[in-house]
């Protein structure tokens, strides 16, 4: 589906399917859970989702004639400390906003995990005083204008890369990956389960596994704890992505599972419940997930399989999409372990 498409290779290759074992035991043994590993596809800065859709994205860059990338998110956003990681590799410059998405306190909690990693790698780092929003911002579009006065060619990737016009395209690259893994496991899974904020990683899952009339089995959880709006953008994605890659299906709003229990009590902070299941995949299986996007997806799954809603014998693939440097910045949280 992506043959048309330019593509810079910033990944390793397909990334590993592993069995949790452990936890599917603990969880009754009824549903069989996997782990298809994002979080180790690079050697780029520690990785994550943000490296396949940014496969898609960095030749259009390079093509016109930029020289610095311009992105935004949160404090402790992964997406912009991918983005300085590319931006190192391929010799751009990096300008990065980062707002106060996050109503958490921690003494350090600007200064370590990905902000620390960005700056290392020489991005120039803005903190900006606003608030929680996945659609395009003022103080993105001011950086980008203030790059161009100050005689710089920027290239503006928005928040999380999704709502550019190739953010789709990496994550129905992953479907055609685990298809192919697929055939050489001998089985197909049943269900993927992703975390969902900005849209772009489900959207694109969801264009790709539609191939096979797997669309409704890309099960989202939420954890921009405004799923109205994440969901809008995962279907306005998903429509951009099936229409470029030639689809030749209709999709629409239903297809758009996004469960909407798991991301409370508000972006960017976690529950005891998404704090729980974060000890308990590291504890069963040593695989770590942050308190903003993994743990709230893992929560998610765990609850998902305790009440019955993936039925007996099914497979269910968790994409774990990266995201552990953000921990750092929650130590008080875990301070008891
Ligand atoms: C670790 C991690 N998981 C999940 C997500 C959600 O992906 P998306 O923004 O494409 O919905 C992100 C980025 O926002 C992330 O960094």
């Amino acid at each position: 589906m992506l043959k048309k498409f330019a593509r810079y290779p910033l990944t390793f290759g397909p990334t590993p399917i592993e069995k949790l074992e452990r936890l599917s035991q603990h969880l009754g043994g009824k549903v069989q859970l996997y782990a298809k590993r994002e979080d180790c596809n690079s050697g780029l800065a520690f990785g994550g989702n943000k490296l396949r859709k940014l496969e898609y994205i960095i030749p259009d860059a390079i093509a016109s004639n930029a020289d610095t990338l311009v992105s935004i998110g949160g404090v402790q956003s992964n997406h912009t400390r991918m983005i300085a990681a590319v931006a190192a590799k391929i010799g751009f410059k990096c300008r990065l906003v980062q707002e106060s998405w996050v109503p958490h306190e921690d003494a350090v909690y600007d200064r370590v995990g990905n902000i620390l990693l960005s700056r290392i790698m020489g991005a120039d780092v803005q903190m900006v005083d606003e608030g929680f929003d996945i659609g395009i911002r003022q103080s993105w579009e001011d950086a980008i204008a203030d790059v161009k006065a100050k005689g710089g060619k920027p290239y503006a990737i928005p928040a999380g890369a999704s709502v550019h016009k190739f953010g789709g395209l990496g994550y129905v690259g992953f479907a055609e990956e685990v298809r192919a893994q697929e055939k050489e496991l001998g089985f197909a899974f049943d269900y993927i389960v992703v975390c969902t904020v900005t849209g772009s990683t489900h959207a694109g899952m969801l264009v790709g596994f539609a191939a096979d009339g797997r669309e409704r089995r890309v099960i989202g959880i939420d954890a921009s704890f405004t799923p109205k709006q994440t969901k809008a953008q995962v279907l306005e994605i998903v429509r951009r992505t099936a229409e470029l890659v030639e689809l030749g299906k209709e999709l629409g709003e239903d297809d758009v599972v996004l469960l909407e229990d798991y991301a409370y009590p508000a972006y960017g902070v976690p529950s005891n419940e998404t704090k729980d299941a974060i000890r308990l995949s590291a504890r069963l299986e040593g695989m770590i997930t942050d308190p903003v996007y993994e743990g709230k997806s893992m929560q998610g799954m765990i609850d998902l399989v305790q009440k019955g809603y993936f039925p007996e014998g099914s497979k269910v693939l968790y994409a774990h999409l990266g995201g552990a440097p953000a921990l750092n910045g929650y130590a008080y949280a875990f301070r008891n372990g």
